[in-house]
């Protein structure tokens, strides 16, 4: 349950609001916006608030510009996008603080929206100035945080500024640590975590987590390859973390003791898609290290030949193969929770043709399994950053029950930690 106070706890009609967002979204080389799903996402609570008649000064960082302009990180094309999503005018300002703000403030009227440039312009917002943050809450009643992106941050407008103004959440806020922490307290069981991406030094605590409340943990992506040869693989030319090696060891123990006093699979890709390069024209196979699948037909019962077990000393595992995935699959078909976070292959690389890349094809087949494509559709949770930019780039966000618009702060908040966003905020009650 969500225990600060929201919008919703508090009489808030009539005052004028200042309401942080994460409008920290991706952009190409003329700051021009590339999606604005996060823009979206922060709506209900602005409705909600125009509902109310507040007067509404938005706040957000964009990027990391460290303290000092960078033009392509301004703020001014996101007024348009919300604008355009609002159906009504919404004031921008190029600067966040000082004597243009504070008259833009003061004229706002109720229903209005002012949209102020990137706190990350200024130092104090990354050094938790509290200055900076008075400057902020200045000829303002109340602070909303709806930046939940935001919130695993001690800055400016997630810390300081609740000292100078009574602070609650906003909608989105509320939604992400709601629905993320139920899932890890109390989940519908069976529950399966699908993890991958490059390091497990980065993802050790939310491992950690998932060995302790999940039923069944999948590995992908490169991290998989480092727990394979902490199993003594040979993973050849793979991408791997040495140093994280005794790290896998460890993790891989206390996986197969939890297995041993209850029902509980830790998996690792069986089989994979390699190539000697990462490169759309690569010529790929697929290698069963496990002889699982592949049978010599000729030679039966004989083993396979060795190539089709072994990776080449040239070759790289570059996703999970189609026996991995399917097993992966076949687990989604029993749970009736899903949390993922990172791709099972290299995604980044375009294909030929079509809209999948080539080592894309196992994180496929996890969303469309996690879509309910092969028939049971689990309640589905993702987060972290790179996996939801992959599921925005395809268009697949709305057909999840949740993606978490946060990276950092939703893998800090899966692995049970505290965000100092949240924290900072009234308590209900
Ligand atoms: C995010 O995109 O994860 C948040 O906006 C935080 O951004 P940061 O990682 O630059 O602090």
């Amino acid at each position: 349950m969500f225990t600060k106070k929201t919008v919703k706890d508090i009489d808030i009609s009539g005052k004028r609001v200042l309401l942080s967002v994460d409008y920290n979204v991706p952009g190409d080389a003329d700051g021009n916006v590339t999606s604005d799903e996060r823009i979206e996402a922060s709506l209900p609570t602005l409705q909600y608030l125009i509902s109310k008649r507040c007067s509404i000064i938005l706040v957000s960082h964009r990027d990391r510009p460290g303290g000092k302009v960078v033009k392509r990180f301004s703020l001014e094309p996101v007024s348009r996008i919300l604008s355009k999503l609002l159906d009504q005018e919404v004031q921008f300002i190029d600067d966040c603080i000082g004597g243009r703000v504070v008259k833009a403030k003061q004229s706002l009227q109720p229903g209005q929206i002012l949209l102020l440039e990137n706190t990350r312009f200024y130092p104090g917002e990354e050094a938790n100035d509290k200055d900076f943050a008075k400057q902020l809450a200045e000829h303002t009643d109340v602070f909303v945080q709806d930046a939940f992106g935001n919130a695993h941050r001690t800055h400016a407008t997630t810390d300081s500024v609740t000292r100078y103004l009574p602070s609650v959440a906003g909608l989105l806020l509320e939604k992400e640590v709601d629905t993320i922490t139920n899932v890890m307290e109390s989940p519908q069981r069976p529950l399966m975590a699908i993890i991958g991406g490059a390091k497990i030094s980065d993802k050790l605590d939310i491992i950690n987590r998932f060995i302790d409340i999940a039923d069944f943990v999948a590995v992908g992506g490169a991290m998989a390859n480092t727990f394979l040869l902490a199993s003594g693989m040979d993973v050849a030319k793979s991408k791997v973390d040495r140093d994280d090696v005794p790290l896998a060891k460890e993790i891989m123990e206390r996986a197969r003791e939890k297995s041993k006093q209850q029902h509980f699979v830790f998996y690792l890709p069986q089989d994979g898609v390699v190539a000697s390069k990462l490169d759309k024209t690569a010529k790929t196979r697929i290698v069963d290290w496990d002889a699982h699948v592949i049978a010599s037909v000729e030679n039966y019962p004989n083993r396979p030949p060795r190539e089709s077990r072994h990776i080449a000393d040239d070759e790289m595992i570059l996703d999970i193969g189609p026996f991995s995935g399917a097993f992966m699959a076949g687990g989604m078909q029993l749970a009736n929770t899903v949390i993922w976070n990172g791709a099972m292959g290299v995604t980044e690389t375009d294909g030929l043709q079509g809209p999948v890349g080539p080592f894309a094809h196992g994180t496929e087949l996890i969303v469309d399994s996690m879509l309910g494509q092969y028939g049971h559709r689990p309640f589905s949770v993702v987060g972290g950053g790179d996996t939801v930019g992959y599921l925005e780039d395809r268009q697949l966000v709305k057909g999840f029950n949740h993606v978490s618009t946060g990276g950092g702060a939703s893998m800090e908040l899966m692995s049970g930690k505290l965000l100092p966003g949240v924290e900072a905020l009234m308590d209900k009650g």
